[in-house]
C-alpha cells in the first residue's frame, strides 16, 4: 500500500492556548510554535519530525483532520490514481499549504463518514530530537508513525470499505460492542486497521462523536513513563477518561483523558508490533482489555 503511517494529527480549538497545557504540560510534547507557528496555529513536536500535532484556530474544538505519509511522490500518485479510480474527489494542496505542512507535496480528501483527512510525501526536518519540557524520554514513532487515531464511522461498511478496498490498510481485528445488557441493541462494529508494523494505526467505530474522533494514542517508550504521564494528568486536573489496562489486540498498557479537543488521549507503552502480516490471524475479542481500562470513569461528574 502506498499509505505508511500516520504522520500528523490538526485539531480544531476555539482558544489555542489551551492545547499547550494539555499537549506539553501532560503529555510531554515539545511547543515549536515560536519556530514554526503563528498567531493561527501552533506545533507540537514528537520527534525528529518537525511536528506531529498542529493545533489551529477554529470556531469549534475537534479533530481537523489526519495526516497520512507515503514514501514518495509515486506513491502519492498511488494514493490519488485509487482516489480516481474510486470516483473520490480530493483537491492536490496548493504552494501555500505544502509550505504550511512543511512537506513536498499533499492532497486532501475526506472519507464516506465525513472525516477529513491529507497524504503527503517529503516531511522538511531538521533532525533536532525532543526537548520533552517533562522530561519525557522520547516517543515510540518512526516506521510506526505518531500512533493511532479512532475515528467515528456511523455508515460502517462504506468507511471501512474506503479503508481497505482503496486505500489499502489491513485489517487487524475487529470487535462488536453494545452500551447496554439489552441483547436487542444492536452491536456496533469497531475494527482496527494496520499500514505498518504497528498493530493498528487506525480504528472505525460504528458510532457518530461531535468531536470527529473518539481518541488519538500517543506511545511513550515504558509504563514509568506512563505512569508519570497519569501523575501529570492528576496534576493538571485533567479527566481520566479510561483507568490504566493492558488492551487484549495491541497490548497497549495504557490510560485515556480527557484532551481540550472534545475526544481523548490515549497514552500508552508496550503495544503489539507484527513483523509479518502475512502470518498473522485476524481475530474478533470480546473485551477490549486483559485486565483494567474502566471507562465507566468518563461517565462520571
Ligand atoms: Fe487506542
Amino acid at each position: 500500500m502506498a499509505i505508511q503511517s500516520l504522520g500528523y494529527i490538526g485539531v480544531n480549538a476555539t482558544q489555542l492556548d489551551s492545547w499547550k497545557g494539555f499537549a506539553c504540560g501532560v503529555m510531554g510534547l515539545e511547543d515549536v510554535s515560536d519556530a514554526l507557528g503563528d498567531d493561527s496555529t501552533h506545533y507540537y513536536k514528537m520527534d525528529y519530525h518537525p511536528y506531529r500535532f498542529f493545533v489551529q484556530a477554529a470556531e469549534t474544538d475537534n479533530l481537523a483532520l489526519c495526516g497520512w505519509e507515503t514514501n514518495n511522490q509515486a506513491g502519492l500518485d498511488e494514493v490519488a490514481s485509487a482516489l480516481t479510480v474510486a470516483g473520490v474527489a480530493f483537491t492536490w494542496g496548493d504552494d501555500a499549504l505544502i509550505a504550511k505542512r512543511r512537506v513536498q507535496n499533499l492532497l486532501s480528501f475526506t472519507d464516506p463518514a465525513g472525516n477529513h483527512h491529507e497524504a503527503y510525501w517529503g516531511v522538511v526536518s531538521d533532525f533536532k530530537v525532543l526537548n520533552s519540557p517533562e522530561g519525557v524520554s522520547g516517543f515510540v514513532t518512526g516506521d510506526q508513525g505518531l500512533g493511532h487515531v479512532v475515528l467515528p464511522a456511523p455508515n460502517f461498511d462504506e468507511t471501512a470499505r474506503f479503508f481497505t478496498d482503496i486505500l489499502g490498510f489491513g485489517l487487524s481485528d475487529l470487535m462488536k460492542l453494545r452500551f447496554t445488557p439489552d441483547p436487542d441493541e444492536p452491536v456496533k462494529r469497531l475494527w482496527f486497521m494496520h499500514c505498518n508494523r504497528r498493530h493498528h494505526s487506525l480504528g472505525l467505530f460504528e458510532v457518530p462523536h461531535p468531536a470527529g474522533c473518539i481518541h488519538v494514542m500517543t506511545e511513550v517508550a515504558n509504563v514509568d513513563e506512563v505512569g508519570r504521564g497519569n501523575d501529570r494528568r492528576i496534576a493538571a486536573g485533567v479527566k481520566l477518561s479510561g483507568t490504566l489496562g493492558r488492551h487484549a489486540n495491541d497490548h497497549m498498557v495504557s490510560f485515556y483523558m480527557q484532551s481540550p479537543g472534545g475526544f481523548d488521549v490515549e497514552y500508552g507503552a508496550e503495544g503489539l508490533t507484527i513483523e509479518d502480516w502475512t502470518k498473522y490471524e485476524v481475530f474478533e475479542s470480546t473485551v477490549p482489555s486483559f485486565w483494567g481500562h474502566d471507562f465507566s470513569v468518563g461517565q462520571q461528574d
